[in-house]
């Protein structure tokens, strides 16, 4: 088929690159000139595993064409996908001006039936916005769709969720729509839930919102863990087993971060409110992802006492791990906090340094784990990369002026850091005083 993606973000460049390597010919589009005449190079302007070899091999076999006229998009394609990134206003409420219009563009282009898709995350109801401003806007009274077919992609590991969803949803109005998208996605082997377009965009928000609930519930239950000296590791598997419950989602941390949760569960929030829901349980969820943060940074002044003064080792910056991503991430607020009670910060990303330069100030940049922890006074660690997991610990040991290790995604096993001679402290984690070996 031949598509368009308007908006070279995370979302459109995924869905550019796996449609295209489904078969496709796809036209990527961005305003953003600059950053389309880079990825007309094969200059990819963000790091996520995959994606700069798809790119490659489909810009080689003339797949993929980037461009910044809507107009061409609009000629040369019978869908198109809007992907393009619906920020939150200052109450939380997401902005769809970029949405609306990319709408007016697109019916001032049409010259035939086009079936116009939401991929962004949208609040329900835009849709019906969407069809409305077309309709204003369409010469001669073209016919056209318009579907929600939001993506679940997670940074990080978006082109395999891309290929192997766990679920496919489609919401449409019409048979023609319906049958557009079917055959679109019919080399993924993966359930449809095909439905009406608001539940559709429910879809979104609700998963979204049901997987920041299961962190901030699992992080509650870790500040019990630690009052009590249980191990919210061991809880989480014993709650996690009950297939009604399930294992993901269930590690407590120093809260989530990203573009996608805080953002959205803001907007969940917005629109509830705004059709006359006041949701209560997404607004505490939100309460207790904030306080995470703060209950960490207890932990650090109750192991250090006085921060003035003290070097501090942060292993990790990016908002999770296999991605150089650092909008909203824990680190930001964590580091700035540290420094503002006059701590000296020295901190290693193995991909986000570049980015957190940039918003960072006075933060001693490290080539490796190893550099962070020379004279440091405690190591922190704030996103669970693998290459952290495995690290020479006896060297570790050595560099930091004295070993201490504290964990905010319980990456390492207390009983084994204590053996190694570490001071070790997670979060909600069963400390070895409590065992009884
Ligand atoms: C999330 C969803 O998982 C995707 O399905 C969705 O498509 C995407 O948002 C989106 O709306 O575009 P993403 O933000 O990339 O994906 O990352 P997640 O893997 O969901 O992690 C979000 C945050 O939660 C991270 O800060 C992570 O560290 C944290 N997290 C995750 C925890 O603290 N504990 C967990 O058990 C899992």
């Amino acid at each position: 088929m031949n598509i368009s993606i308007i908006g070279a973000g995370y979302v459109g460049l995924v869905t550019t690159a796996c449609f295209s390597e489904l078969g496709n010919k796809v036209i990527c589009i961005d305003n953003d000139t600059k950053k389309i005449s880079l990825l007309k190079k094969g200059v990819i302007p963000i790091y996520e595993p995959g994606l700069e070899e798809f790119i490659l091999k489909n810009l080689k076999n003339k797949r993929i064409k980037f461009s910044s006229s809507i107009k061409e998009a609009v000629n040369n394609s019978q869908v198109i996908f809007i992907a393009i990134s619906t920020p939150a206003l200052a109450d939380g409420e997401a902005d769809l001006t970029g949405i609306e219009n990319i709408a007016r563009n697109i019916a001032l282009n049409m010259t035939g039936y086009r079936l116009i898709v939401e991929k962004s995350t949208v609040p329900v109801e835009t849709g019906q916005w969407v069809k409305q401003t077309i309709q204003i806007y369409t010469k001669d009274k073209i016919k056209f769709d318009v579907a929600s077919n939001p993506e679940f992609l997670r940074e990080g590991s978006a082109i395999n969720d891309f290929m192997h969803p766990d679920r496919i949803v489609i919401g449409v109005e019409s048979k023609r729509a319906r049958d557009i998208l079917v055959e679109l996605y019919k080399p993924l082997k993966a359930p449809l839930v095909i439905t009406d377009i608001k539940s559709a965009e429910l879809i979104k928000h609700a998963s979204n919102s049901f997987l920041a609930t299961k962190i901030s519930f699992i992080n509650a239950i870790s500040r019990i863990c630690d009052k009590v000296g249980a191990d919210v590791v061991e809880v989480a598997e014993g709650i996690g087993l009950d297939k009604r419950i399930g294992k993901a989602f269930l590690n407590a941390g120093v809260g989530y971060g990203g573009s996608c949760f805080p953002k959205d569960i803001d907007a969940f929030i917005n629109i509830s409110k705004k059709i006359g829901y006041d949701f209560e349980l997404l607004k505490i969820v939100k309460k207790i992802n904030e306080e995470q943060k703060e209950f960490f940074l207890q932990k650090i002044k109750d192991t250090l006492w006085i921060l003035k003064d003290k070097t501090i080792g942060v292993l990790g910056l990016s908002f999770k791990p296999n991605t150089d991503d650092i909008r909203n991430a824990p680190s930001i607020d964590i580091i700035k906090a540290l420094q503002n009670e006059g701590a000296f910060i020295k901190a290693y990303d193995p991909y986000a340094m570049e980015k957190a330069r940039l918003i960072l100030d006075k933060v001693r940049f490290c080539r490796d784990a190893y550099e962070v922890c020379k004279n440091s006074d405690c190591l922190v660690i704030i996103t669970e990369w693998d290459e952290f997991k495995e690290l020479d610990f006896l060297r570790i040991k050595r560099l930091l002026k004295r070993p201490l290790i504290i964990d905010g995604r319980n990456i390492y096993e207390p009983k084994a850091m204590e053996k190694l001679g570490f001071r070790y402290i997670g979060i909600g984690r069963k400390t070895p005083k409590y065992l009884n070996e």
